[in-house]
């Protein structure tokens, strides 16, 4: 089977700086931005370095607010309720540094959990003679019943924060965060989204989830530029949130101590607007659609292919699909990495992990993917198993 029927990109592939020669399948690491967006930044850049004082001082507390409230447009909020950061990591490293966490306390999290999240509640943790809990979450996945019943089985009493990824990172999934924060605020627990993989790829209400505290990267699924990330907080969860680093604005309010912790480039949060206006270009339901129909259809050719099961339903997954590597031989971290090297040298940019056990490999969709480059990848990883 060499083909592959699926939608067609919904615009050139050379709206992006993407290498033509590569079959571009991780867009779910960093994200690729668009060409207008990166001129929209370098405009920002040259605004800056015309009259540096002038525009840290007079320009960017506006600017950064108003871009709030657009992107509080996306996701359903209110853009007083979001501030701006780095980054997913450096959100959630926000509020866990700004519990104040006792000996024998838990912080409970799920085995889909983001490795570097994982490594910020331990060591956020350990400073107080705490411990992270990790439920266990089956993969390959019936349904969404599994995700509660881990995270119902492992809060209890000591449970001090719950956090729950949005769209999981190596498995690809999408989590029904809504049960779980329900299931938090019947036992009063707060509970941290983190959404890393979210604004852009899955519809966002967040006044309406009743959650405390929701991280997201708008350099993904929403086209920014790397460095754009928000933390949203529930108004009663501001006062007590500080970011990680501490600068002029402490003390003075939620968007003081924010959006300003000391000189930097802040064209990443600016240029968001040249995304948003990217994304209303296609509209965000045509690209939706076209990238749930194109990821679809090549899972379906992939597993044919490969001759595997896909681990995870159709409703637990959107613009991303994770497959067990039908290998033998081992399945640690370096033959990951050997596989992930020997799929970049034919021309394929997949993310390959060793987990539970298994090697997983992970498949996503975007404007810019064409049928031919999940062809490239059936290919490319038979030839390396010695299948083709
Ligand atoms: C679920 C999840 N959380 C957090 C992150 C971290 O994102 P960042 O490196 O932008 O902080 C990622 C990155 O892929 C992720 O998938």
């Amino acid at each position: 089977m060499r083909e592959l029927l699926g939608p067609e990109p919904i615009l050139a592939r050379d709206a992006f700086l993407l290498d033509p020669a590569v079959a571009f399948l991780n867009h779910g690491s960093f994200g690729a931005t668009p060409r207008v967006v990166l001129d929209a930044q370098s405009e920002w850049r040259e605004r800056l370095e015309r009259e540096p004082v002038a525009f840290m001082v007079d320009t960017l507390p506006g600017a950064l607010r108003a871009t709030a409230d657009r992107l509080g447009s996306v996701v359903g909020a209110f853009g007083d309720d979001v501030v701006w950061v780095d980054n997913a990591t450096t959100g959630a490293c926000a509020v866990l540094g700004s519990m104040q966490l006792a000996p024998d306390d838990e912080i409970a999290v799920c085995d889909h959990v983001y490795g570097a999240v994982r490594n910020a509640a331990l060591h956020f943790a350990k400073r107080a003679g705490a411990r992270v809990i990790e439920a266990p979450v089956p993969f390959p996945i019936d349904g969404p019943d599994a995700v509660v019943e881990a995270f119902s089985s492992i809060v209890g009493p000591r449970t001090r924060l719950v956090i729950v990824d949005h769209v999981t990172s190596w498995s690809g999934l999408v989590f029904p965060i809504e049960r779980i924060v329900a299931l938090c605020r019947d036992r009063g627990i707060p509970v941290l989204i983190d959404g890393a993989h979210a604004p852009g790829m899955v519809p966002l209400q967040l006044d309406a989830l009743g959650a405390d505290y929701y991280v997201g990267n708008c350099h993904k699924w929403l086209f920014a530029p790397k460095g754009c990330g928000f933390l949203w907080a529930r108004r009663d969860r501001q006062r007590d949130l500080h970011p990680p680093v501490i600068s002029h604005g402490w003390g003075k309010g939620f968007h003081e101590e924010f959006d300003w912790t000391g000189t930097r480039d802040p064209s990443p949060w600016l240029s968001l607007q040249a995304s948003l206006d990217f994304v209303d270009g296609l509209g965000i339901e045509r690209i939706r659609a076209h990238n749930e129909a194109l990821l679809e259809s090549a899972a379906a050719y992939l597993a044919a292919r490969w001759d595997v099961a896909i681990p995870s339903p159709v409703a637990m997954r959107r613009s991303l699909c994770t497959f067990r590597v039908p290998a033998t031989g081992a399945v640690d971290l370096d033959a990951a990495m050997t596989l992930h090297g020997a799929l970049q040298r034919r021309g394929v940019q997949v993310p390959v992990w060793s987990q539970g056990g298994g090697l997983w490999l992970r498949i996503s969709a975007q404007v810019h993917n064409r049928p031919l480059d999940y062809v490239r990848l059936g290919d490319a990883l038979l030839d390396v198993l010695g299948g083709a």
